[in-house]
């Protein structure tokens, strides 16, 4: 315990994010103040909204500052404690710093983690932001009605493969896209989508959807942005309702946005963005919605977890590259007993 791993963030990216924006360091091990503890990280999440924290854009994180250390949601255990009420070996989620160890002070989105109710990884994945997100962007946003036709984008994803499962549970005829044929396949055949398809390798999205919305789209989950939203609009039926949670395709990117878009006037759509962070009112009922549909058998979900962290930045890049299939993970420490 004399020596700890960070990931430091050292340049804004231009372009597609890669490697070189990150270094790996040896640091001195943290030491807590009063009123701080010092923790043992084991998982962290790996998120999209990652990108653009990386550069100097408005938004609802404050970006990341080159220099820093890194950091994102994720787990640890305390194993020295200087505030009252934390003891060794208590497990905390929260914002947390891309380290081993980091010395952290209690507050914000911190909070205990009970042991021995899930399997510590589903809190940053079945039971984490990403199904909240879908949760809420449904819930709020959707309001799906029997039979109607939802298109979820990104949707063997974190977020898009509970929200295309919920679409399912709420009576909607559900279609899907990813990138590659596994994941397409999955939807299909473990989610049980109505349909779904590889956005690489078809036609052109406008086929995609005269082929299997045929009768259009009344909600959209949009996880992607750019040409995939640009299509939705083209088939988006009247008072139909765009989800929207992220623009994944735009993230790396700089260029012109969205063309034609009096469509929305005219077929009267609602189109909404949202934060998951704002809604977190909502946990106790996702937390009961989600236990019954997992006891169920209702969901199904899938995580790539990656070990070390010395891979956290190659993992992340991979993350825009669609390498990862469901959840994504980083496995940094070993799990507390
Ligand atoms: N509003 C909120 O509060 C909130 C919270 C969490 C996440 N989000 C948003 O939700 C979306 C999904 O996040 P997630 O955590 O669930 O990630 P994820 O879907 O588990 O992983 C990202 C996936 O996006 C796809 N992708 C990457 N680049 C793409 C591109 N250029 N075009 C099309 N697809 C691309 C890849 O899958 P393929 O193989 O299918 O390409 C990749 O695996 C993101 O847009 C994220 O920003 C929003």
């Amino acid at each position: 315990m004399s020596q700890n791993t960070v990931v430091r963030f050292v340049k804004r990216p231009t372009g597609f994010v890669d490697e070189s924006s990150f270094a790996i360091e040896t640091a001195p091990m943290p030491k807590p103040a009063d009123g701080q503890i010092l923790l043992r990280n084991f998982y962290h999440s790996l998120d999209p909204y990652m990108r653009p924290r990386m550069t100097e854009m408005d938004s609802y994180t404050p970006p990341f500052e080159v220099g820093q250390i890194m950091d994102g949601g994720g787990m640890g255990v305390v194993v020295e404690s200087r505030h009252p009420d934390y003891q060794p070996g208590d497990v905390v989620m929260g914002m947390l710093q891309w380290a081993e160890y980091q010395a952290a002070t209690p507050g914000g989105f911190m909070r205990k983690i009970e042991p021995g109710v899930a399997p510590w990884k589903d809190y940053l994945g079945v039971l984490g932001g990403g199904s909240l997100t879908a949760y809420v962007g449904m819930k709020l946003i959707g309001e799906p009605k029997l039979g109607e036709t939802l298109y979820v984008s990104a949707a063997s994803g974190a977020v898009g493969s509970i929200a295309a499962q919920m679409g399912k549970i709420m009576g909607c005829r559900v279609v899907g896209s990813a990138g590659t044929d596994d994941k397409v396949a999955w939807l299909k055949d473990e989610l049980g989508l109505d349909a779904a398809f590889n956005y690489r390798t078809v036609a052109s999205m406008d086929t995609a959807f005269k082929e299997h919305c045929p009768e259009g789209i009344d909600i959209d989950f949009e996880n992607v942005g750019g040409v995939t939203l640009q299509a939705v609009l083209d088939h988006i039926r009247p008072h139909g309702r765009i989800i929207m949670c992220g623009a994944i395709s735009e993230y790396n990117v700089e260029g012109p946005g969205l063309k034609h878009i009096f469509r929305i006037v005219s077929h009267k759509v609602r189109m909404q963005g949202f934060i998951v962070s704002d809604h977190f009112d909502m946990m106790p009922a996702f937390a009961a919605d989600m236990a019954g549909w997992l006891k169920d058998g209702k969901i199904k979900y899938r995580e790539t977890v990656v070990e070390g962290i010395e891979n956290m930045p190659k993992t992340l890049v991979g993350l825009f590259r669609g390498e990862n299939f469901g959840k994504l993970i980083a496995k940094v420490g070993h799990e507390p007993n």
